[in-house]
């Protein structure tokens, strides 16, 4: 008889945002004339930039010529794609990546679960907690991540960010294999600098482990001390994998476009990772749409970049907002800053879910709760400054008036 992957039985509940889009629907059913603003997923609102659309538009027309087709592509990604992101992500911050270590895929969320396929089961696994539950949930399907018993997998190193330590992770106190950084962070907002970056890796060169490290949220970083990149610091690239994606950059959570780097120096036993995830990537993965991946082209043209640039700074401003109405009403709220990510403390002390459905039932606001990224994620609830600037302000006003 065929066996079922008993590691997806441990699994508590379904995925944090699947609860919620269906708390929300079942709240909406139930009131009908209830206005709701969401602020809970990281879903950008503004629409693709002119110029991506162009792109998209002119490889469309190419598609239906004869000269012009593309069937399938290259696993990694055409070169024209992968190497601006060499020039344009990596070199003008004088990083040398070069374009085969750069694999073009359909989402950073993919890969930072994905990745796990050329990892030994029995690597130890570092996450932050509060954390992306992403990192947690694809290593328990793997079986790495033990057994859930009292809200934490026995087998994972949960490394806590609190208020007490800034919401930085502390290195490791026992010897871990594989550590998951996210910065700027999700959920909290926040992010590290060169000198807290140059821990993790002298830590990792001294353990033989590898960060994965996810800087997704790397667009949004205003802070001339915090790297844009790990690569940034030196001998990173003997100890990190980095995820970025075009999602929040360019607005491609509809159009999917990610990347990630293996750079040829990050090596365990002698074997290359990169050769290891090209292997994985051939065999499980068919490459991003042509057309999609001249959308992501576009990013990086002198107007697709000041578009992209406005859309940034457009949530960002949606973030102060937030930033300002919270403080206002007497909450202590992180992030915003480099972030798309409002990390709040509850009111009173009140527990995150139950702030939640406060926040719904009685001002038409989705948020996510804290609890959902992690034990202690409790008493913290996180909002996005992704919506519109319209909704944001009005959902503050709402906010403010039940606080
Ligand atoms: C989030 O809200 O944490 C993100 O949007 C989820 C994701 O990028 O997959």
């Amino acid at each position: 008889m065929a066996k079922i992957n008993e590691n997806y039985l441990k699994l508590p509940g379904s995925y944090l945002f699947s609860t919620i889009a269906k708390k929300v629907a079942a709240y909406s059913e139930q009131n009908p004339d209830k206005e709701i603003i969401k602020m809970g997923i990281g879903d950008v609102t503004k629409p693709l930039a002119p110029s991506v659309t162009e792109a998209m538009h002119k490889a469309v027309d190419e598609m239906g010529t004869a000269e012009g087709f593309h069937g399938y592509g290259p696993e990694q990604g055409y070169d024209f794609l992968r190497e601006k992101i060499v020039e344009k992500d990596y070199k003008v911050r004088g990083i040398d990546i070069k374009p085969d270590e750069i694999f073009v895929s359909d989402g950073a969320k993919s890969d930072c679960g994905n990745i796990g396929d050329i990892f030994a089961k029995d690597n130890k696994v570092a996450v932050c907690d509060p954390v992306y539950p992403v990192y947690v949930d694809t290593n328990a399907m793997a079986g790495r991540a033990g057994d859930f018993e009292n809200g934490h997998w026995t087998n994972l190193y949960y490394m806590p960010c609190t208020e007490e330590n800034g919401f930085m992770p502390e290195l490791p106190k026992e010897k871990v294999d594989i550590i998951y950084l996210c910065f700027p962070n999700n959920p909290t907002g926040v992010s590290a600098t060169r000198e807290q970056l140059k821990d993790w890796i002298k830590y990792a060169k001294d353990n033989g482990a590898v960060i994965l490290y996810d800087s997704a949220y790397e667009a949004f970083i205003t802070d001339p001390d915090v790297p844009h990149s790990i690569y940034e610091l030196d001998g990173a690239k003997e100890v990190a994998i980095e995820f970025r994606s075009f999602s929040k950059t360019a607005g491609f959570t509809g159009a999917r476009c990610a990347y990630t780097v293996v750079p040829h120096e990050l090596k365990l036993d002698g074997t290359e990772l990169n050769g290891l995830w090209n292997r994985r990537q051939c065999t499980k993965f068919n490459g991003v749409p042509y057309i999609i991946q001249r959308g992501a082209e576009a990013v990086y043209s002198d107007t697709g970049y000041a578009e992209t640039r406005e859309a940034i700074r457009y949530y960002l401003d949606n973030a102060k907002i937030i930033r300002d109405a919270l403080t206002g009403s007497g909450l202590t709220v992180y992030g915003g800053e480099n972030a798309p990510y409002i990390w709040a403390k509850t009111p009173d002390g009140m527990k995150s879910w139950d702030f939640f459905d406060k926040l719904l039932e009685e001002a038409g606001v989705v948020t996510t709760p804290g609890a959902g990224f992690g034990p202690s994620g409790e008493g913290y609830i996180r909002l996005t400054a992704f919506s519109t600037k319209e909704n944001t302000i009005k959902a503050m006003e709402k906010i403010k008036k039940i606080l």
